[in-house]
């Protein structure tokens, strides 16, 4: 079989030419980065699990008509999605303080914000992904005032149906990151949710102990990274325990087909 063309690759994923024109395969790798690289370690099972999620994620948002690149989900580490140009942007809402926003603002870790709060951050990781205002976005053409105000309407949006999600299995989300491409189609522009959304992109505190179940176990060194991805893909249902199948040790992928049915 030919080789693949590799397109990217990054710190977490890397994405390769897809079947069809306008289509990209990307690859979950197991490799975690914090603090813009200067801290990595390869947690064996992180990727398989950020596939399963962000794709139980994607297909979510999609049902309440969020745009998404993502297409279908090949194999285990692996998704077909549609190739976009990605806005250089990292758009974050908070929820609850954590993070870079505590030393910025001297605000309390686990204090509630007093409404979602949204930041954006240029992606370069040269300069470690500073955080930027909407007039330097527009002035410098990251993205213009329209396509600023429909990444904010869906990061809301998105906001409050994963808060919904998670609340739903005892999680809280405190925070999280996501990104949108453009995608073409001749003369016609549309944004839609691109890269991925996971627990190495998310805050996600358990409600009932405040266990960390979220990328915060491998950026303070707590262990566990793998444990917590797999707990929080059992309670999404995207993983059966032990008990609900007959013959196998452990945790068990079940289909997307089954989750879908729920
Ligand atoms: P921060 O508190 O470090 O700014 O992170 C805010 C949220 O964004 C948190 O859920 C983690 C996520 N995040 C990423 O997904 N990628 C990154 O490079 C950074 C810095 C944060
Ligand atoms: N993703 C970033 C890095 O690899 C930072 C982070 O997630 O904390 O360095």
């Amino acid at each position: 079989m030919a080789r693949r063309k590799q397109i990217y690759e990054g710190k977490a994923k890397i994405l390769y030419e897809g079947p069809e024109p306008g289509t990209v395969i990307q690859y979950f790798k197991d490799d975690a980065t914090a603090f813009n690289n200067q801290k990595h370690a390869v947690l064996e099972g992180k990727g398989v699990l950020n596939n399963r999620i962000s794709e139980f994620v994607m297909v979510a948002l999609e049902r309440i008509c969020i745009p998404t690149h993502f297409i279908k989900r090949l194999n285990m580490r692996e998704q077909l999605i549609y190739h976009v140009e990605i806005i250089p942007l990292e758009v974050v809402v908070r929820n609850v303080a954590a993070g870079s926003i505590c030393k910025r603002l001297g605000l309390k870790e686990g204090d509630p914000l007093p409404r979602p709060v949204i930041e954006f951050y240029y992606k370069k990781d040269e300069l470690g992904d500073p955080l930027v205002t909407e007039d330097q976005i527009t002035a410098f053409n990251w993205a213009n005032p329209q396509e600023i105000d429909d990444m904010v309407a869906y990061t809301l949006r998105i906001n409050d149906f994963l808060s919904g999600m998670f609340a739903g299995v005892g999680i809280q989300l405190i925070d999280f990151k996501v990104e949108f491409g453009r995608q073409y189609d001749g003369d016609l522009m549309r944004i839609i949710l691109a890269d991925e959304i996971s627990p190495d992109s998310c805050r996600l505190w358990d409600i009932a102990t405040g266990e960390i179940l979220d990328k915060d176990r491998f950026r303070k060194d707590l262990g566990g990274l793998t444990d917590a991805y797999t707990e929080v893909a059992r309670r999404l249902g995207i993983l059966r325990n032990q008990e609900e199948t007959s013959d196998t040790k452990g945790p068990v992928l079940v289909s997307s087909n089954d989750v879908n049915k729920d």
